[in-house]
């Protein structure tokens, strides 16, 4: 009797419920698209040019970055106008409209490959489950960094009036794990 209830203490954990389904997969895709889509995110994750973007601010879609900023090869301006001239790394509340954020961390642009902006869903699904195309993360440490992030977390409490992406940090970090152990599937994988 006692080794029964063992067993089935142990075989409990790893069934095929727990195991989500490919669709399942899919959706939580959805939510995290919905979030690496928004203007927080976006405005920074730029590709080659170098040029962050003021979109979803009250400058209208689409709009660059004023006072010609540009990041350059080293991501922070230091070929032309360093962005700690006026994103100055300290923790700030935020509370200013119009003043630029600032976080306690070097405010800079991600490396080109990380560019979400106008990119598909699939494409930047494809380029999220990559370890080539991630900054060599697996799923685990791509939790981490969402937890860990200043530029995460400003993302979802901006403030100054700024929107937010549809879903919370939480539900992001869910979405992650449950994508993750659906086997990050894509909308178009065979
Ligand atoms: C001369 C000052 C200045 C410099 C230099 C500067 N910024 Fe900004 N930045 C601002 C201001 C001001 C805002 C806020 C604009 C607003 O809200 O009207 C801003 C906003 C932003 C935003 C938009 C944030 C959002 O709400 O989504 C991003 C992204 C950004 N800056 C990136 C950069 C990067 C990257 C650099 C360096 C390559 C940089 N900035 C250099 C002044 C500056
Ligand atoms: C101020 C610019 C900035 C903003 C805004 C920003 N990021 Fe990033 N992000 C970075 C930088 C820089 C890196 C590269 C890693 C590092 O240097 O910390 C990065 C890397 C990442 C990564 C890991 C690398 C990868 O696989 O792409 C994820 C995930 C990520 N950001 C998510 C987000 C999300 C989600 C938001 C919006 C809620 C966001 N970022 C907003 C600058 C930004």
């Amino acid at each position: 009797m006692r080794g029964i209830v063992l067993a089935v203490l142990i075989a409990g954990p790893v069934t095929a419920q727990d195991t989500p389904t490919k669709a399942q997969g899919l959706a939580a895709w959805d939510d995290m698209y919905s979030v690496t889509s928004h203007p927080r995110c976006t405005n920074c994750h730029v590709g080659k040019g170098g040029i962050p973007m003021w979109n979803g601010l009250t400058y209208g879609a689409d709009a660059v970055h004023g006072m010609h900023v540009q990041a350059g090869d080293s991501r922070v301006g230091a070929e032309t106008m360093p962005c700690r001239t006026c994103h100055i790394g300290v923790a700030s509340a935020n509370a200013t409209p119009h003043a630029p954020p600032m976080i306690d961390d070097a405010w800079r642009l991600p490396p080109a490959e990380l560019a979400w902006l106008g990119e598909s869903s699939q494409d930047i699904c494809v380029q999220l489950r990559d370890p080539e195309t991630n900054d060599g993360f697996d799923m685990e440490e791509l939790a981490t960094h969402l937890e860990a992030s200043a530029f995460v977390a400003w993302g979802f409490a901006p403030g100054a009036g700024r929107s937010t992406p549809p879903i919370g940090l939480d539900k992001m970090i869910a979405a992650l794990n449950l994508w993750a152990s659906a086997g990050t599937p894509c909308a178009n994988d065979p």
